[in-house]
Formats: C-alpha cells, structure tokens, sequence
C-alpha cells in the first residue's frame, strides 16, 4: 500500500525520543487536551483524568521517578493519564480502563502530530511515587505518561509486521 494514502498524522507517528527543549503555547495544549476529552470510551464512563505538569521544578522530580528520561523535563507538554475505575468490565468480560486510556492517549497524539508537534507515550516510570507526588487518590491508577513538543527527530522506517501476518479475512 502506497505511504500517501495514510494520514500525515500517522506517517509522523514515531514514538519521539529526544524533544527539543521548548515551551508549546496554551492554545495548542488546550487543542490537545480536548481531543483527550472527546474520546471514546467504553459505557461513555470517561474514567480517564488528565494531570498536565508544567512547574519546573515538578517535572525535575518527575523525571527522577522517570528513570532520569531527559524528555520528562524536554517535552514542551508533559500529560499524566490516569483513571478514575479499575474494576469496570465490558461486556466481553475484560478491563476497560486500559482501552479507555489508551484511546485518549492516542487522540492526545494525534493531535499534537496535526499540530506539528513529536509525541511520545511512556510506561516507563514508578507508579507509586508518582501517585504519592500528585495526590493521585487511592483507587486510581497512573496509566501512562503522553509527551508532545518539538523534535527534529527524523521518522525512522517502520518496524512492523507485515499485512499478510496481521489481517485475515473471515477466519484467523
Ligand atoms: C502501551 C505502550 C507503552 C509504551 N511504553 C513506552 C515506554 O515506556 N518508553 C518508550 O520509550 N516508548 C514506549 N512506547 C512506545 C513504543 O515502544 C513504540 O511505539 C514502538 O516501539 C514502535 O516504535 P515507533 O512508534 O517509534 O514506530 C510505548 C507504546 C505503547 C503503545
């Protein structure tokens, strides 16, 4: 399949590992943010809550529960996600907590990539101390950390598997 009939958004879809040191301004977080916010999620429970970090001196102390990744403190925009409920289940049985996230995730960076921005998702990081540095109650849980800001991070070729391995047809 020829790469221009994918999206932009999609081609520019490498998970950034170095972010130029740079602010981005209030009106593209909040476009970022509300592509969050309009997320699907399963029973429309929306369980998913958004901690932006922006003080210096927290991102500082992020990063040290981030095994010291320099795009904590680099990454013009910094997004705790998180989620209200553990317990839902979806009418297939499973957790639907992971899948809520994970779909506001990746509305977070599909839009910082229309805005031209590099974006990264991470699970790298000790959920305990981060929980505890933001008051993050109890029963939550911290799911990922989404980062979006300016690179000049190059796209490397795709690592994936094949269409043929990944897609079948009225059977597996
Ligand atoms: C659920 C999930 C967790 C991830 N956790 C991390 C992470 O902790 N650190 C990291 O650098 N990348 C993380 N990634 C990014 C993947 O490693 C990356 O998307 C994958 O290797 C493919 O590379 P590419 O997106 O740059 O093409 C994660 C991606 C997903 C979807």
């Amino acid at each position: 399949m020829a790469y221009m009939d994918v999206m932009p958004e999609i081609l520019q879809g490498t998970n950034v590992q170095e972010f130029i040191p740079e602010p981005v301004d209030d009106e593209t977080l909040e476009r970022i943010l509300e592509a969050a916010r309009l997320a699907p999620s399963a029973k429309n429970r929306q369980p998913w809550r958004f901690i932006v970090i922006k003080k210096e001196s927290l991102r500082e102390k992020l990063k040290d529960h981030c095994y010291s990744d320099d795009r904590i403190t680099d990454a013009g925009v910094v997004i705790i996600c998180c989620t209200t409920n553990v317990d839902y289940k979806m009418p297939n049985g499973q957790l639907s907590y992971p899948m809520d996230i994970a779909m506001a995730a990746s509305h977070l960076m599909f839009q910082a990539r229309h805005e031209g921005l590099g974006a990264a998702i991470l699970t790298t990081y000790q959920e305990p101390e981060i929980r505890a540095m933001l008051s993050v109650p109890y029963s939550m849980r911290v799911v990922a950390i989404v980062l979006a800001g300016k690179t000049e991070d190059k796209r490397k070729p795709y690592n994936r598997l094949e269409r043929k391995r990944i897609i079948s047809f009225d059977h597996w």
